[in-house]
C-alpha cells in the first residue's frame, strides 16, 4: 500500500467499516459469514468458532476485515467477540470509538479478568470488543503465555464466533502463535499489492505452525474507491499457493 492509502484520516477509515458499509459490501461480508459456516463445521457439541484474520504484509485490510465480519455476523443474530490481538498497532477501538484503560496485554501480564473490560459496540448490541490494552514491550511472548489459551477457551463458552485481528505474518510471529489457539485463519490479501513471493512465505509460516488456514480475502478487489471483497475457495486455495 502506498503511504498515502496508510495514512488515511480516521474519519475516512470510518466509511469502509460497520453499519456504514455500502449494500455492495455488506453483501460480500454476508457471502464470507456463510462461507465461514461450511468450512468450519462445529463439532463435538463446541459451540464457538475461533478465527484469526491475518496477511502477508501490513496494511492489507486484516483490521477492517475483522471488523466488518464481526459485524456482519453480530447482524445475524450470533453473539461475536472481537479481539484486538495486534498488541504492537492496534487499531480497532480508535475506530469503534472505544476506551477502556486496560485490555488483553494487561490481563496476559497480571492475569487478572477484571483487566479484560470487554466492551458492547455502541450500535450493535451482540457485538462485544476486547481491546489491546496496554502496549507492551514483548507481545510474542505474551501471546505464547499459555493463559492466552487458557483466556480464549473461557471466553469461547460465552460467544458464537471470536475474531481475532492480528498483525501481518511476514513481519512478526504473533500470528503464527496463536494460530495455535484458533480453529481456522483468514488470510486477506489485498490487490495489487503483495508479491507473489510475500503470500509463499506467509503460506510456509504458517504451514510450519501447522496453522489451519481456512480461506483468502481478496481485498479491494477490481474496485479503487468502493469496499468490495471475494472470498474464494478455501482448502483448495490454500494448497495452489
Ligand atoms: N476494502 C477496502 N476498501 C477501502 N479501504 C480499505 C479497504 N480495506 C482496507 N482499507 C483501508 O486501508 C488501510 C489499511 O487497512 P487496515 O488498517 O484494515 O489494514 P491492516 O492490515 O489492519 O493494517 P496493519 O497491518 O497496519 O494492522 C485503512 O486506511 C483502511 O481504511
Ligand atoms: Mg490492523
Amino acid at each position: 500500500m502506498s503511504e498515502k492509502q496508510k495514512s488515511q484520516p480516521i474519519n475516512k477509515q470510518k466509511t469502509t467499516i460497520g453499519k456504514k458499509l455500502h449494500f455492495e459490501a455488506s453483501e460480500t461480508y454476508k457471502r464470507l459469514r456463510t462461507n465461514l459456516q461450511f468450512v468450519l463445521p462445529l463439532k463435538d457439541g463446541k459451540r464457538c468458532r475461533l478465527i484469526g484474520v491475518t496477511s502477508a504484509l501490513a496494511g492489507e485490510g486484516k483490521s477492517t476485515t475483522s471488523i466488518n465480519l464481526s459485524y456482519s455476523l453480530a447482524e445475524s443474530g450470533k453473539k461475536v467477540l472481537l479481539i484486538e490481538a495486534d498488541l504492537r498497532l492496534p487499531t480497532i477501538s480508535k475506530l469503534l470509538e472505544l476506551r477502556s484503560a486496560t485490555g488483553l496485554s494487561d490481563y496476559l501480564i497480571a492475569g487478572d479478568r477484571e483487566l479484560l473490560c470487554i466492551k458492547t459496540a455502541k450500535d450493535e448490541s451482540n457485538l462485544c470488543i476486547l481491546s489491546a490494552g496496554s502496549l507492551p514491550p514483548n507481545p510474542s511472548e505474551l501471546l505464547e503465555t499459555p493463559r492466552m489459551g487458557e483466556l480464549l477457551k473461557l471466553l469461547a463458552e460465552d460467544y458464537d464466533y471470536i475474531i481475532i485481528d492480528l498483525p501481518p505474518i511476514n513481519i512478526v510471529a504473533d500470528a503464527a502463535i496463536v494460530s495455535k489457539y484458533v480453529d481456522g485463519i483468514l488470510m486477506v490479501v489485498r490487490q495489487n499489492y503483495d508479491k507473489c513471493r510475500a503470500v509463499d512465505a506467509a503460506m510456509r509460516s504458517l504451514e510450519y505452525a501447522n496453522a489451519n488456514v481456512v480461506g483468502f480475502i481478496f481485498n479491494c478487489v477490481g474496485k479503487t474507491h468502493r469496499l468490495g471483497k471475494r472470498y474464494l475457495e478455501y482448502g483448495e486455495y490454500a494448497k495452489m499457493v
